[in-house]
């Protein structure tokens, strides 16, 4: 089916208590395992383009296949943005067809944050794409941080809804104790932070760096309006062990498939995997509309029969 944008799919979640997995993918291997997973455990998808993937595979490439591989599946897929860096590049994918975008200005001070945040909200509620915006920073594991820097860049529950008052973005990354890029999962999060920015924003929030979260402290986070959980590195990790056991296993084989065919499968099972504990799996029903929860409770109480 054509493209979503992430603005339903985001609040329905916030409603439901669970969230959407928004995968990074940077080849067709890791677009095709993403959107197959997520059809065959019937959830809706965002397949999202970091700025790596942009310089590796160029933003038309990076779009174009997952707009391919979406038309080939009957669930809701959305193409966003990760981390946006400026103005302009968020303005260039709206002209590409991305149906959510983000900008991060949290390295800006705060009135620049806004000021930016602000403008690509306008333009692009115009044509009715959502925007995500972030607020403290979710930093990353390479940069060696230390546990009193992730406590300094979190996210402030005042600030925050002052932030999303000035901007009126449409979902808010927040900086609750994860970081990007880590290799376990170790991290446990600020939940009562959370729970404070959930209140005052009342609008869904996304966990970046998830891939070194205990899975516990996700859920925690999912029951407290975290509604888009970011995975990458995980996907990563499980494309590089493809790749190794494939070389170890096969020595001598020189067509690059068959090690891209083991990694394929291996980022579609880890797909799968979070897919699962996000609580996104089955939402979406054969015809590709959402499952109604209250619907099939009722059903269940009358003792099997639908209304
Ligand atoms: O924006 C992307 C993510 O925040 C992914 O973080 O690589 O730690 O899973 P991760
Ligand atoms: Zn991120």
């Amino acid at each position: 089916m054509p493209l979503v944008t992430s603005k339903e799919l985001l609040q329905r979640a916030f409603e439901e208590h669970y969230a959407i997995g928004a995968f990074n993918a940077n080849n067709m291997e890791q677009v095709q395992a993403i959107i197959e997973a997520a059809q065959e455990e019937r959830a809706p998808v965002i397949l999202q383009v970091s700025q790596g993937a942009i310089r590796y595979a160029g933003l038309e490439m990076a779009a174009g296949m997952v707009k391919i591989v979406a038309s080939m599946v009957d669930i809701p897929v959305v193409l966003h943005l990760d981390h946006g860096t400026s103005f302009e590049q968020n303005i260039k994918c709206l002209r590409i067809g991305f149906t959510s975008l983000m900008f991060d200005g949290s390295k800006l001070p705060f009135e620049e944050n806004v000021a930016i945040t602000k403008k690509v909200c306008d333009i692009a509620h115009i044509v009715g794409i959502p925007v995500e915006a972030e607020l403290g920073r979710v930093l990353k594991a390479s940069d060696g941080v230390t546990p009193e820097e992730v406590k300094a860049a979190m996210t402030d529950p005042d600030q925050a809804a002052e932030f999303i008052r000035l901007t009126g973005a449409d979902s808010l990354a927040v900086a609750i104790g994860s970081v990007h890029a880590m290799q376990a999962r170790e991290a446990s999060l600020d939940i009562d932070r959370l729970k404070a920015i959930r209140d005052k924003v009342g609008i869904p929030l996304v966990l970046h760096g998830s891939s070194g979260v205990k899975h516990e402290s996700i859920l925690e986070a999912i029951e407290n309006g975290i509604s888009k959980v970011n995975v990458a590195t995980y996907l990563n990790q499980a494309f590089v062990r493809g790749l190794k056991e494939g070389i170890e296993k096969m020595p001598n084989e020189v067509d690059p498939r068959k090690f891209l065919a083991i990694s394929r499968e291996y980022v579609k099972e880890a797909v799968r995997e979070k897919i699962r504990l996000f609580g996104s799996a089955g939402r979406i029903d054969s015809s590709g509309g959402f499952v109604s929860p209250r619907k099939t409770f009722t059903g269940v109480k009358l003792g099997g029969t639908e209304e």
